[in-house]
């Protein structure tokens, strides 16, 4: 049996129908830029995140960079963040010369360990930007607390993070990027909510930050031709738009289906002692957007799992204080142990809704045999 890490074309045979009168209502009505379907995608994501603003743009990616730009994460002045972690979380600080401080990972999450972020704190600190990453959001409660204290902005990664939310010791949940000055969405076609290329949204409840959000999508044009700010050309495609509001009415579900192909996983290789299973902290709803473990032997387990025909990712091979293009901060190896250890040991294995549960029954009898074999 061949399992692929990600196949698309399963939910569009699924759904093809849907799928192609929406792409096509817009070929038949020829609206590209910031077409009709823009608009509501951007109206349903607020009712979905219960959040006052969506700003759709072409990339996660440029979703941080916008964000960052408009908070001030630029010129010389700190954002305390995670070195475990997508190069977008960082690049999007220093593209206009602002300076990522990375504090280390928590064990047990991957997450950014909270309690290391104020002791990093200084005059010269402006934001945190903590990325919900493996399944799981950030110390929101801490973070705040912080942030509050400090009177930092707080621009949230949640890239990977559709659908998840936060309570912590508040009274209620709170979707992902809605608790800080920004959050960030990404629509990378494997992501939870991932549209057929590239897209990704801005999300507030801050309105003069929304407001300007919308201005930099479009060059830092308030009207047209007339530019408030040098800002970009950044605008989620309405062709994208119209997959993902095919996508987006079917998000529960999806989200459930990921669910139960992670408990397959944790059923089935609970017994495995040379696997061990990140652990979701705080109160909060998780969703499965990437089934990781750490990994006894882990470059040997992925070249079996290659030799079998079994799709895997590394989310992150190299963590970021130690990639070349961030060598002027300054940082070396040994500076943050926590996130190269884990580094070394973290592997995906494939997740999403369509995958069945004969291929993941699968995945799990290979890993276990090749630590029998050993
Ligand atoms: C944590 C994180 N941040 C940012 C991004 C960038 O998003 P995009 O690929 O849409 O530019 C990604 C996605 O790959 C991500 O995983």
């Amino acid at each position: 049996m061949k399992v692929k890490f990600y196949e698309s074309q399963r939910e569009y045979h699924e759904k093809k129908d849907e799928f192609n009168r929406a792409l096509q209502l817009v070929l038949e009505k020829g609206n590209f830029i910031l077409g009709d379907q823009v608009a509501q995608l951007e109206n349903e994501i607020q009712a979905y995140c219960q959040v006052k603003y969506a700003v759709g743009v072409a990339s996660g990616t440029d979703a941080l960079t916008i964000a960052s730009d408009i908070l001030g994460f630029k010129d010389g002045k700190e954002v305390i963040t995670s070195p475990f972690t997508f190069l977008a979380s960082a690049s999007c600080i220093t593209k206009h010369r602002g300076r990522p401080v990375f504090v280390d990972i928590n064990e047990e999450t991957f997450g950014i360990d909270v309690n290391k972020i104020e002791e990093k704190v200084n005059p010269n600190t402006i934001g945190i930007l903590p990325i919900h990453l493996f399944n799981q959001m950030a110390d929101m409660d801490r973070i705040m607390d912080i942030a509050e204290k400090h009177q930092l902005r707080v621009l949230e990664d949640a890239a990977e993070a559709f659908g998840m939310r936060w309570k912590g010791k508040g009274s209620e949940y709170k979707h992902s990027g809605t608790i800080g000055d920004f959050g960030v969405f990404s629509f990378f076609p494997t992501k939870t909510l991932g549209g057929y290329g590239d897209g990704g949204m801005i999300v507030t409840n801050n309105e003069e930050l929304a407001q300007k959000a919308k201005q930099y999508r479009v060059h830092g044009a308030s009207k047209k031709y007339y530019y408030d700010n040098v800002g970009y050309n950044s605008r989620l495609d309405t062709l994208q738009a119209a997959i993902l509001l095919v996508k987006l009415k079917y998000i529960d579900e999806a989200i459930r289906k990921r669910e139960k192909v992670a408990h397959l996983y944790m059923d089935h290789l609970s017994d495995c002692e040379n696997i061990r299973f990140p652990k979701i902290k705080g109160q909060q709803k998780s969703v499965f957007y990437v089934f990781t473990v750490l990994a006894e032997n882990r470059d040997e387990l992925a070249a079996y799992l290659t030799e079998n025909e079994i799709g895997y990712s590394i989310y992150y091979p190299r963590p970021l204080h130690v990639q070349a293009c961030f060598k002027d901060l300054g940082y070396k190896i040994g500076d943050f142990p926590v996130a190269e250890r884990v580094a070394k040991e973290i592997i995906a294995l494939p997740i999403y809704p369509e995958i069945t549960k004969d291929e993941v029954e699968f995945v799990c009898e290979k890993i276990k045999a090749f630590y029998r074999n050993k």
